[in-house]
């Protein structure tokens, strides 16, 4: 095969990666629990082609930077190193978000770019194999490979830090409503947050706590217990917002908006409707309730004045080839 085009999701991490202990081999201080969402993704297809003299990088209907094109070049590095092939390729790739929502992740673009390069390099690399490649793209892109809820084991090496799945999508009806309330470009990347990370002197005692925090989260999962693994989920966030906003220099992804909505969510719990808050690294925040209350939570949503855009979820699929080719 020299033509390959692949569909990955972006996920949401409910106990979060931040911070790195091997910056270029993008292994984690800790591990980590997510789901892969049905409403974000990227499609990508990667086209080895013999005379091109340098890789073509397209993104559809968006700019991109320098940066970026490097980092997939980089990525494209690493496939052919493994394909033994010197061929340049072009990559045409599109989010079914804009990037300017805060929506469009690098998890699902290097899933994606991983899962299609390969293919269209002719190897065929098994779910681990494609994590451990997809996360030396991105971090968390290494989530987006296997289906549903997915654990990010740290690992000890390169080769053991992978995710898997822990549960299918079907396993959990429960949804993640993403509310956009900003969409200007984060001044600090997550691969600059990472780096700021054990500034804060609060970083040591949040990695003392992750791996039970990893076991528990998993725990409440088999066993669907719906409020104790909300109130984690909160937990968690907060407290890694906290790292966020006590390193050097200090980083505070939120608005107004995301602590008003916060503040809300709170309310809504006091009165009975089950639903919890987590947020990456931006000012939009993921409300997580279970299937049976999404309508209710929607309602709610819609009244409140100066949300952009909300985008509802379900657990979904990992990443996926398909046959036909839109580029
Ligand atoms: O993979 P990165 O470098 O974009 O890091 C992701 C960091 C968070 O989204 C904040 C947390 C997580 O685990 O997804």
């Amino acid at each position: 095969m020299k033509k390959a085009t692949a569909i990955a999701p972006a996920n949401i991490a409910f106990i979060k990666y931040w911070g790195k202990r091997d910056e270029n081999l993008r292994l984690p201080m800790n591990s980590s629990v997510s789901m892969n969402l049905s409403n974000i993704f990227t499609k990508t297809t990667v086209e080895f082609l013999p005379h091109l003299t340098r890789d073509e990088i397209i993104f559809m209907g968006e700019k991109t930077t320098e940066k970026e094109k490097e980092r997939i070049i980089k990525h494209l590095e690493r496939i052919r190193k493994r394909a033994r092939i010197k061929t340049k390729a072009r990559v045409v790739t599109k989010n079914n978000f804009p990037k300017a929502t805060g929506l469009a992740s690098s998890a699902a673009g290097f899933a994606a770019l991983t899962l299609a390069g390969t293919a269209a390099a002719g190897l065929k690399l098994s779910k681990k194999e494609l994590s451990v490649l997809a996360r030396l793209g991105s971090g968390s892109a290494c989530r987006s490979i296997p289906d549903g809820f997915v654990e990010w084991k740290k690992g000890i090496s390169s080769l053991t830090s992978y995710a898997r799945m822990l549960f299918p999508p079907e396993y959990w009806d429960i949804r993640d409503i993403v509310v956009i309330v900003g969409k200007e470009k984060k001044k600090v990347s997550s691969s600059e947050g990472h780096k700021l990370a054990p500034t804060s002197s609060f970083f040591k005692t949040r990695i003392s706590s992750m791996e039970s925090k990893v076991k528990t989260i998993k725990r409440l999962m088999k066993e669907r217990r719906f409020a104790e693994f909300g109130e984690l989920i909160e937990k968690e966030a907060i407290n890694m917002h906290t790292i966020m906003m006590t390193s050097s220099p200090p980083i505070f992804y939120w608005l107004p908006k995301t602590l008003e909505i916060m503040r809300g969510i709170w309310e809504w719990r006091e009165g009975g409707l089950e639903v919890y808050f987590t947020i990456d690294a931006g000012p939009n925040l993921h409300l997580i309730c279970q299937g049976k209350d999404e309508k209710k939570v929607l309602l709610r949503l819609e009244k409140i004045k100066g949300i952009r855009k909300l985008v509802p979820n379900r657990p979904s699929k990992g990443v996926y080839l398909v046959k036909t080719h839109p580029f």
